[in-house]
């Protein structure tokens, strides 16, 4: 096996680096995984909140070379083997009951769908979003992004959105007007570092946009799939928005991402599409997860409980098995602390710490981590 040291000069050579990395993950198994150099390590960050049946879950690995063997592709030009069935699910767990749901192949292009879904339905051009919201780095999705850094360099972009303090209703009633499509919102922005929504704020959101005559998306790319104890994070809350987005968990790392809309929301024949999008494989692993996550979600509250009393010390944020811990300049090296000591975390924003393992870690891996990451920020 290539030691990651060769690998990193080919890596150098040949990719353009707009990732900096310094480990190559060889293996994955649970919430586990091992570097080239045959380091074990306990995996919290899980691709961002994607392996979310640990890697490699037998039950997804089998429903993934099942149909690989029946068929790998045929095109949206026919029924694809799993997509029915796997959007009924998508609706049901949603709980935007009458709903319909259309897939992508990752968190943005479901974003980008979401656009164009609430401009043919309300005829309106522009959208609303919130300071330090993050949906994706495709055009559309990135001018509903917050991030000037990352936005900045590619203006001017379209939609227009203006931007509001992630909490700031009254500034909200002002933004949101008769030309506006579509507000968008996390219910727990992951990227900006864990920070979640003001209570009340979903509600305030839904009653402005119903005034308006615009709709309420919820980005549950990171939040969604049980990542919060719910199927979705907007659950938490007392109201359903009228789209949903979803991507990076949906199947346990094989490329996906979907929307479902409430129902009477549809894309009308030949108003969106995609080669790749919901094609058999991604169906499969799709379902294959969610069998997985409802056999493991009614854990995910003890488990959660189990972070908060473990890094108690350092007022975590922690909401299920999306946690984050604000600890400031010194994150990159508590990172790398952890990683020498053998547990992976990231740093979000603003030198946040976040923590969003695979929803099967076990009690003693929590132990395992929450040590390690007490010692780091000693
Ligand atoms: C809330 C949210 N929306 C959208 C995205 C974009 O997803 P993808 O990277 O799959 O395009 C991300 C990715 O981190 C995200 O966290």
């Amino acid at each position: 096996m290539e030691l990651t040291q060769d690998y990193r000069a080919l890596d150098a050579r040949y990719y353009m680096p707009a990732f900096s990395r310094t480990m190559k993950i060889v293996r994955g198994k649970g919430a586990r995984v091992w570097d080239a150099e045959g380091r074990e390590y306990i995996d919290c960050v899980a691709g961002i909140a994607v392996c979310s049946t640990g890697h490699c879950h037998p039950a997804v690995v089998k429903a993934i070379c099942d149909q690989a063997h029946d068929l790998i592709h045929c095109s949206n030009l026919y029924y694809v083997p799993h997509q029915a069935e796997f959007a009924e699910k998508i609706v049901e767990i949603s709980g935007l009951d009458g709903g319909k749901t259309f897939f992508s192949n990752s968190g943005a292009e479901a974003n980008e769908g979401a656009i164009k879904l609430a401009r043919l339905a309300t005829g309106k051009k522009k959208f609303v979003s919130f300071t330090h919201g993050f949906h994706g780095r495709t055009l559309g999705s990135l001018a509903v992004t917050h991030k000037p850094a990352i936005r900045e360099p590619f203006e001017p972009l379209e939609p227009k959105c203006t931007f509001i303090d992630y909490g700031d209703v009254e500034a909200l009633k002002r933004a949101v007007d008769e030309d506006t499509a579509g507000v968008f919102v996390e219910a727990i922005q992951g990227e900006a570092g864990v920070l979640p929504a003001p209570r009340g704020f979903f509600e305030e959101i839904r009653e402005i946009c119903e005034k308006k005559g615009a709709l309420m998306i919820a980005d549950e790319v990171q939040t969604g799939m049980g990542r919060t104890g719910r199927w979705f994070a907007y659950q938490h809350t007392g109201v359903a928005p009228d789209i949903i987005t979803m991507a990076k968990g949906i199947a346990s790392g094989f490329p996906m991402g979907a929307l479902v809309a409430r129902e009477g929301l549809e894309f009308k024949k030949s108003e969106h599409g995609s080669t790749f999008a919901g094609g058999p494989l991604a169906c499969a692993a799709g379902r294959a997860t969610v069998r997985v996550i409802e056999e493991i979600l009614p854990s995910i509250p003890t488990k959660a409980e189990r972070f908060a009393a473990g890094l108690a010390a350092h007022n975590p944020r922690v909401f299920g098995l999306m946690i984050g811990v604000t600890v400031g300049e010194r994150c990159a090296e508590a990172a790398a602390y952890c990683a020498e000591h053998g547990v992976l975390v990231n740093c979000a924003a603003d030198g946040n710490l976040r923590l969003v393992p695979p929803l099967v870690i076990t009690d003693e891996e929590i132990d395992t981590a929450v040590g390690v990451i007490n010692e780091a920020l000693r």
